[in-house]
C-alpha cells in the first residue's frame, strides 16, 4: 500500500457524523424517510449515520460508478437500482463525496422522475469545484480542495475503503 497522509481524523469524522445526524433527526420528523446509500463509497458513512438516527426510516441502496483510477470518466454507469417504491417518500441520498456533482444530480433526477415527495442530498465530503447543474447539497461534513482522497469508504481502484480516517495518497 502507498503512504497515506491523514487529512481528516477518525475523531473529527465521528463528531461530524453526530452533528449531521442530529440535523437529519430534526428535519425528518414525521416524514416518510428513505435513506438511499449511493454505493459503494457511502457504505461506511451511511452505516455510521443511520446508527445515530432517532427518526423512523427505511434504507435502500443504489449503485452507480463514474470514477476510473483518480479521474472521473464523465459518464455514469448504472449498476444496481433500489427495490422500494419511491413514490411519495422523502428521500435522503447519502454519498461519500460530491465532486462535480454529476453522480448525485443523475440520481436525484431519477428519484424526482419517480415522484418522490422530496429528495435531499447528504455527503460527507464536498470538493470545492464547479458543480454540475448547480446541484444543491443539503448536508455535508467537510469541504476540501480539489485533491484525491481515500479511506472511510473512499477508494483508489477498489482499495483503502477500510481506513478509519480520510487521507491523501
Ligand atoms: P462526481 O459525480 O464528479 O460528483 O463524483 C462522485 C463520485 O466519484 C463519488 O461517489 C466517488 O465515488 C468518486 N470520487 C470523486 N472524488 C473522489 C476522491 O477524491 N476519492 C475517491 N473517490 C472519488
Ligand atoms: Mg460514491
Amino acid at each position: 500500500m502507498k503512504k497515506i497522509k491523514v487529512l481528516i481524523s477518525s475523531t473529527k469524522i465521528k463528531n461530524k457524523v453526530t452533528k449531521i445526524a442530529q440535523q437529519i433527526n430534526k428535519d425528518f420528523k414525521n416524514k416518510k424517510l428513505v435513506v438511499v446509500s449511493v454505493l459503494s463509497g457511502s457504505v461506511v458513512f451511511c452505516s455510521d449515520i443511520i446508527r445515530k438516527l432517532s427518526v423512523d426510516f427505511e434504507i435502500d441502496f443504489i449503485r452507480v460508478a463514474s470514477y476510473k483510477g483518480k479521474k472521473s470518466s464523465g459518464k455514469i454507469k448504472f449498476l444496481c437500482d433500489v427495490v422500494e417504491d419511491i413514490k411519495g417518500k422523502d428521500i435522503l441520498l447519502v454519498e461519500d463525496i460530491c465532486d462535480s456533482g454529476r453522480t448525485l444530480s443523475y440520481v436525484k433526477d431519477l428519484f424526482i422522475k419517480r415522484k418522490a415527495n422530496s429528495v435531499k442530498i447528504c455527503t460527507l465530503i464536498n470538493k470545492k469545484v464547479e458543480k454540475f447543474k448547480n446541484i444543491k447539497i443539503d448536508y455535508f461534513g467537510f469541504e476540501i480542495d480539489n485533491e484525491f482522497i481515500v479511506g472511510y469508504g473512499l477508494d483508489y481502484d477498489g482499495k483503502y475503503r477500510g481506513l478509519p480516517y480520510i487521507g491523501v495518497i
